[in-house]
């Protein structure tokens, strides 16, 4: 049984505009934990801090705030890390190196962290034949390098496997198959996985826990059912009732375009007041405090629990 706990995690960057400097905060102080045989998803619309979150988880960015364990090892020891943290990316066009056959992909890392086994092995788990290993990137298809992907992510046989929008890019038709393979993966391997999507019905489906992303802030967690068939948080209301794009149901009105654009200067009180339709007077002088029976982060559901 392996967790990862990653506690007060934050990733703030310094903008520059000329003279001015600005705190974007990225990522900002979320705690979460995933374990093994279970998928977690995190949902939240463009720029809202998802990537960030599974790049420091991956050791690929270094958080300005917040320690990440993986059971008792902090991230510091970073080559027992990255052994047992492994990322699928996005894109499988960008993620494997043309000049590289798909058999040196996957023999690599099973070399560097001195783990018996071979790629015809590993194209197996991924229903690859055997014959791939000679191949180059080139000469596969999108879904079968999200496989080849998904093959060298496994190599190192890790513990957490952190699938970052993994067939956003995909045909339709061939994206169930690999989420499908993802979860079979995760049950044979005992993985813990990290599912970041836009897509709440896919969340649904293969997630157990679902977390809700709105600027950088966990604005909602629970099971994935009870989230989303009941959402607590305005924001995961619109989420819910407009998948995959709240703001595609209410295109048109003008005021949802420019609240959207005028959400970013609001610093104080609750982030998400300038599109809620439901924001009052103590959204702006309250800041919400994440939390309650129902794991939400907004002062009406505080207000009205506490009633
Ligand atoms: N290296 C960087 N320097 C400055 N800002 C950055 C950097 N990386 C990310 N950001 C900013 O941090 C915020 C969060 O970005 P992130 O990529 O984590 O979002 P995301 O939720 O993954 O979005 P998407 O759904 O589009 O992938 C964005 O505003 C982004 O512009
Ligand atoms: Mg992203």
């Amino acid at each position: 049984m392996t967790t990862m706990t990653v506690r007060h995690l934050s990733k703030h960057f310094i903008l520059k505009e000329g003279r001015r400097k600005q705190v974007l905060k990225a990522v900002d102080d979320v705690s979460f934990t995933l374990a093994s045989g279970r998928t977690t998803a995190l949902v939240g619309e463009s720029g809202s801090g998802k990537s960030s979150i599974a790049r420091m988880l991956a050791g690929l960015a270094r958080p300005t705030s917040g320690e990440i364990q993986l059971d008792d090892l902090p991230i510091k020891t970073s080559r027992i890390y990255r052994r047992y943290v492994q990322m699928v990316f996005q894109d499988p066009y960008g993620s494997l190196n043309p000049a590289h056959t798909v058999g040196y992909h996957l023999r690599r890392p099973l070399q560097i962290h001195k783990i018996a086994g071979t790629a015809e092995e590993l194209l197996e788990r991924v229903c690859l034949p055997a014959s791939f290993a000679g191949r180059y990137p080139h000469e596969l298809s999108g879904g079968q390098r999200q496989r080849v992907a998904i093959a060298r992510a496994l190599a190192p046989r890790p513990k957490v496997l952190l699938a970052d929008e993994p067939v956003s890019m995909l045909d339709v038709s061939i994206r169930l198959e690999i989420l499908n393979l993802i979860d079979r993966l995760k049950r044979e391997e005992d993985l813990a996985v990290l599912y970041v999507t836009h897509d709440l019905a896919t969340a649904r489906h293969f997630a157990h826990d679902l977390m809700v992303m709105y600027r950088g802030q966990i604005v909602e967690s629970g099971s994935a059912d009870e989230v989303i068939l009941s959402p607590a948080h305005p924001y995961t209301r619109l989420l819910a009732d407009a998948a995959p794009d709240p703001w595609a149901v209410h295109a048109g009105t003008r005021r949802d375009v420019a609240t959207r654009r005028d959400g970013a200067d609001v610093t104080s009180g609750c982030l998400f007041r300038p599109r809620c339709p439901h924001a009052g007077a103590a959204c702006e002088h309250e800041v919400p405090v994440f939390g309650g029976q129902r794991r939400v982060r907004c002062v009406l559901h505080e207000h009205a629990s506490a009633t």
